[in-house]
């Protein structure tokens, strides 16, 4: 595995690939590799010949007071994880490359209402911040496909819509969320929870189970949404939102009927977790 930090070597490197007719699949990540990340590796490497993975943690998709300080950083496991998985590139770029104006000063890309929705509510400009990293990252890399998780499903709704508009020549994939043996969905941030929180944080994706089965079995979305509040209220959680939107454009459904999705997203003690359940009528 190459580890490259310079533009400029990168794009050699692609041209060669380029020229054998090669093709590029691209994962976006901000380090801290867990089995989640490995798992959109793997779709990755069926979906091309060559797999460049991007490690930055990126500024602008942090609000002021959020852990971009304390954001986990641990570049020599990442390399060693991404190397033994057969990866072609670690891609990890320095800010000044990715924002040569200042983070000020760079250009924007912005997905309007589907950015202001859901964790946008509650994260101001955290979406514009991944999508103007994210149409950075697949400008320089040009890959074939690029790889999200479903785990953080409003964010592949925005980028695939951005691809989509902006029309991009890059396929957007996504995978599914990895989850640990007790349901919770596997996230660098589930380090900030203490022994007692890592015990209750399950009951996350339990809610949205029981969620979803009260739906098919005819409640209301009001009574469910305001019934799975409540209990992870009374379990510990803070919730910033619990609710069933269509899966398709994360517009709120009238009836439940079609492809819809539970989300959540909730504090608990340091950590914010999100999590989400995709399910049909
Ligand atoms: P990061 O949180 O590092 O996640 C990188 C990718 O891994 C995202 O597409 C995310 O959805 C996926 N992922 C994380 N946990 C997962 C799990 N348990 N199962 C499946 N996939 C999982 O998301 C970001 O970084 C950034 O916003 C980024 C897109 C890199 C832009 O900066």
């Amino acid at each position: 595995m190459l580890t490259i930090t310079d533009n400029n070597a990168l794009r050699e490197q692609l041209i060669e690939w380029h020229q054998v007719g090669e093709t590029v699949a691209l994962v976006p990540t901000m380090g801290n590799l867990h089995k989640g990340h490995m798992s959109l590796c793997q779709l990755a490497s069926a979906n091309a010949d060559r797999v460049v993975v991007s490690v930055f943690v990126n500024p602008t998709q942090f609000g002021e007071g959020e852990d971009f300080g304390a954001y986990p950083r641990t570049p020599e496991k990442d390399a060693r994880q991404l190397s033994r998985a057969g990866i072609d590139i670690l891609y990890a770029p320095k800010a000044e490359d990715i924002y040569p104006l200042g983070v000020e000063n760079s250009t924007r890309v912005f997905v309007p209402v589907l950015s202001d929705a859901l964790c946008g509510e509650h994260r101001t400009k955290h979406f514009e911040g991944v999508t103007s990293v994210v149409m950075r990252l697949l400008n320089i890399v040009s890959p074939n496909v690029a790889v999200f998780g479903e785990k953080d499903f409003q964010q592949f709704v925005i980028l695939q819509r951005m691809a989509e508009e902006l029309h991009l020549h890059t396929r957007i994939l996504s995978a599914p969320t990895l989850r640990d043996d007790a349901g919770l969905a596997i996230s660098s941030r589930n380090q900030y929870l203490t022994a007692a929180e890592t015990l209750s944080a399950p009951l996350l994706y339990a809610t949205l189970r029981d969620a979803r089965d009260k739906l098919l079995d005819g409640e209301s979305i009001a009574k469910v949404e305001s019934a799975a509040i409540k209990t992870l209220t009374n379990t510990g959680f803070s919730a910033d939102y619990f609710s069933v939107r269509r899966s398709s454009d994360l517009s709120v459904p009238k009836k439940v009927a079609g492809k819809l999705i539970i989300l959540v997203a909730a504090e608990l003690g340091k950590a914010r977790l999100i999590d989400n359940l995709q399910f049909e009528t």
